[in-house]
C-alpha cells in the first residue's frame, strides 16, 4: 500500500505585508508633517449602531491615529437620510483640512436600496466625495479608471484590491493568463477586486461569480480556477476543498461574525487548505492588510493636496 500524503498550503498572513506597507507610512507621514507642516487626516461617517461596523471603523481610525495621523468620526443615527448625509460629505470636501472621506458600508437599507429612485441613494454620498479625497475608491472618479484599467490614471484603488494586490506581489503569485474566479458583489471589495483581476494591472482572466450564478456554474469554474478570490460574508456561503483545483492560489475576503461570537471567512480552511497551494486565514489573513492599505491612501491622499503625487499606482 502506499500511504498518499497530501502537502498543506503554504498559509498566506497578512501581518508581514501590512507591516511593510506600515513602515512606508509612517516614512510619508514623518515627511509630509516636516517637509509641508501636514498632518494627514481621514473623516469617517458611520450610521447606526451595528457592533461589527463600531469595531472596523475603531480599529480604522486607531491604526490611523498609531501611525501618526489625524482621524475624525461623524456618527449619524439609522434614520438619517441620504440627503443629509449627502450635504455633511460635501462639507468634508470642501473643508481643506480633510484629506481623506470614508463612508462606512452598510448604510441603513433606504439608503442602500431606496424604495423607488425618486431618493438619493448611497451612490449620490459616493459621488458627493471630492475625487481627491476618495480614500475608498467608491466615486465615480475613481471606479471610471478602474474600469477602464488605466493604472496610470487611478487615483484610489480601494483598499481590499490594494490589499489583495501587495498579498500577491509578496507571496510571489504570478496572475498574468491565469484563471481568477471572484465571488460577491459588493462595491468595495468584490467589483473591484474583478476588475484589478482581470485588467491591466493583473491580466488574469477573470470571471465573476455572485446570487446570481448557478450553483453548477459556480462549482465548474471553481474546478477550474487557478486563484479564487471570495467576499461573500455571509453562512450561506462555504467554499469547500472538494470543488477546488489542486494548486489553487485562495484569497478570502469574506467576514462575518458566527453565531460562536467568532470571526468567520467564506472558505472552509480544514477542507481547502489540503488542496490549495496558498490559503489566506480568517483572521490574520487580508484584514489586517486592507487596514493598512487605507492608511496608504490617506497619505495619497494628504499627497494630492500638497501637490507631491500625481494619480497613477505602480506595483
Ligand atoms: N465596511 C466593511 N469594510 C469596509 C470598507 O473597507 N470600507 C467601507 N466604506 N465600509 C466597509
Amino acid at each position: 500500500m502506499f500511504a498518499y500524503i497530501r502537502s498543506m498550503a503554504e498559509i498566506m498572513y497578512g501581518q508581514p505585508v501590512a507591516e511593510e506597507i506600515e513602515r512606508k507610512v509612517q516614512i510619508a507621514v514623518h515627511s509630509l508633517k516636516t517637509s509641508h507642516q501636514v498632518v494627514p487626516r481621514l473623516d469617517v461617517i458611520l450610521v447606526g449602531k451595528s457592533p461589527a461596523s463600531e469595531r472596523y471603523v475603531k480599529r480604522k481610525l486607531d491604526t490611523c491615529q498609531g501611525l501618526g495621523m489625524r482621524a475624525e468620526l461623524h456618527t449619524f443615527n439609522h434614520d438619517v437620510t441620504a440627503r443629509e448625509l449627502r450635504d455633511h460629505v460635501l462639507s468634508l470636501s470642501a473643508d481643506p483640512s480633510v484629506h481623506g472621506i470614508l463612508v462606512q458600508l452598510p448604510l441603513p437599507r433606504p439608503i442602500e436600496e431606496p424604495a423607488d429612485d425618486t431618493t438619493l441613494d448611497k451612490f449620490d454620498i459616493f459621488d458627493a466625495i471630492a475625487a481627491e479625497k476618495d480614500v475608498d475608491g467608491v466615486s465615480r472618479y475613481s471606479i471610471a479608471e478602474l474600469y477602464r484599467a488605466q493604472q496610470n490614471r487611478l487615483r484610489f484603488l480601494p483598499a481590499t484590491a490594494v490589499a489583495i494586490r501587495r498579498m500577491l506581489a509578496y507571496y510571489h503569485i504570478e496572475t498574468e493568463g491565469r484563471k481568477a474566479v471572484v465571488v460577491g458583489r459588493n462595491d468595495i471589495t468584490a467589483k473591484p477586486v474583478h476588475h484589478m483581476l482581470g485588467g491591466r494591472m493583473c491580466n488574469a482572466t477573470a470571471i465573476w461569480c455572485h446570487r446570481h450564478t448557478r450553483q453548477q456554474d459556480h462549482d465548474a469554474f471553481m474546478r477550474e480556477a487557478d486563484i479564487i478570490v471570495t467576499s461573500v460574508g455571509s453562512e450561506r456561503y462555504k467554499l469547500t476543498g472538494n470543488i477546488v483545483k489542486p494548486g489553487a492560489v485562495v484569497i478570502d475576503v469574506g467576514t462575518r461574525v458566527g453565531a460562536d461570537g467568532r470571526l468567520h471567512g467564506d472558505v472552509d480552511f480544514e477542507s481547502v487548505a489540503p488542496v490549495a497551494s496558498q490559503i489566506t486565514p480568517v483572521p490574520k489573513g487580508v484584514g489586517p492588510v486592507t487596514v493598512a492599505a487605507l492608511t496608504e491612501n490617506v497619505v495619497r491622499a494628504a499627497q494630492f493636496a500638497v501637490g507631491i503625487r500625481k494619480s497613477g499606482y505602480i506595483f
